[in-house]
């Protein structure tokens, strides 16, 4: 297996290689998740966030947060409990609103009372915790319901581009299943692969592996590996540090509602400059 070639924000995409390189024990089958277009394009932002205040009441939960996510980059976004991680993810989809900045997605104000908000959501996949996949539909359906409700593709289309990712996923002897008949692992692969049937230009994920019994967190990881490494551009919040060594191009760390560093992978894990960051970073590394 060779190495990441996502080594820095100038790398250039080796997607060939990328999917040969997909790890032998993850179930991922030959193939892409993502097409060329949404592949790395280093210099252009895809996700700008500038100056972005939030409040609850009078509890400021986001305070002036400005960063910026190139097309086929990797971010990932650390702090501890209450920082305002879920928060500012979810304001990058219009799932929360904002006070105060802009954010603007692949060239789209989303704060714009003119953005038409189902549409921008379509192109911005995005993972939580808690799959939230539909447990009354079948796995088919949930990879194909969005795919015909929103975008309106026909039924055969939505099918066949649901199950290629089922598949790319090492799912596809699941499709007739339903959510509750499969692992935690596997229904958060699945909640990727419907995603991906989106065609989305950014991924977003908010925890995926924290639910997760420790033995499934890998085959989760993996396929985010496997995308980062097609050169899809992801905003990523996790505490799993190996992610972020292995592909992060840079790493965030929220304190209290601010971006308190924003550096590159290197950098932060060689030493961040903040001391919230340092304390933060040898609490978890302990474990
Ligand atoms: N709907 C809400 N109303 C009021 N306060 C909220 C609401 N949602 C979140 N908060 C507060 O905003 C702060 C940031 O929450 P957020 O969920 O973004 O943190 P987080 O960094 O994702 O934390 P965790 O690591 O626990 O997921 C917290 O203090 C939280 O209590
Ligand atoms: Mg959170």
């Amino acid at each position: 297996m060779t190495d990441s070639p996502i080594t820095g924000s100038t790398a250039t995409p080796a997607p060939a290689a990328a999917a040969q390189a997909a790890p032998s024990d993850s179930g991922l089958q030959p193939g892409t998740l993502i097409e060329p277009a949404r592949q790395r394009a280093p210099g252009t932002a895809m996700i700008a966030i500038d100056a972005i205040s939030k409040w609850y009441g009078d509890f400021r939960v986001l305070h002036e947060c400005t960063t910026a996510v190139a097309k086929g980059e990797v971010v990932v976004v650390c702090g501890p409990s209450g920082s305002g991680k879920s928060t500012l993810i979810k304001c990058v989809n219009a799932l929360e609103p904002f006070q105060k900045g802009q954010i603007t997605v692949d060239g789209t104000k989303i704060a714009d009372k003119a953005t038409n908000l189902p549409k921008l959501r379509s192109r911005v996949g995005m993972v939580f915790q808690h799959f939230e996949l539909f447990p009354h539909l079948s796995i088919t359906d949930n990879l194909t319901i969005a795919q015909r409700k929103v975008l309106g593709r026909p039924k055969e289309e939505a099918h066949k581009r649901g199950l290629d990712l089922l598949a790319r996923v090492g799912l596809s002897a699941h499709a007739k299943k339903f959510p509750g008949q499969l692992s935690g692992g596997q229904q958060q692969r699945v909640a990727i692969a419907r995603a991906l049937a989106m065609n989305p230009v950014v991924m977003l994920f908010d925890e995926p592996t924290s639910a997760l019994d420790p033995e499934m967190v890998g085959e989760v990881l993996d396929v985010m590996v496997e995308l980062a490494r097609e050169g899809m551009t992801m905003m990523v919040v996790t505490h799993e540090m190996g992610f972020a060594r292995k592909v992060a191009d840079r790493v965030i760390f929220m304190d209290q509602g601010e971006i308190v560093e924003d550096a590159g992978k290197d950098d932060f894990f060689g030493k961040p400059r903040s001391e919230r960051a340092q304390t933060f970073l040898s609490k978890i590394l302990q474990h």
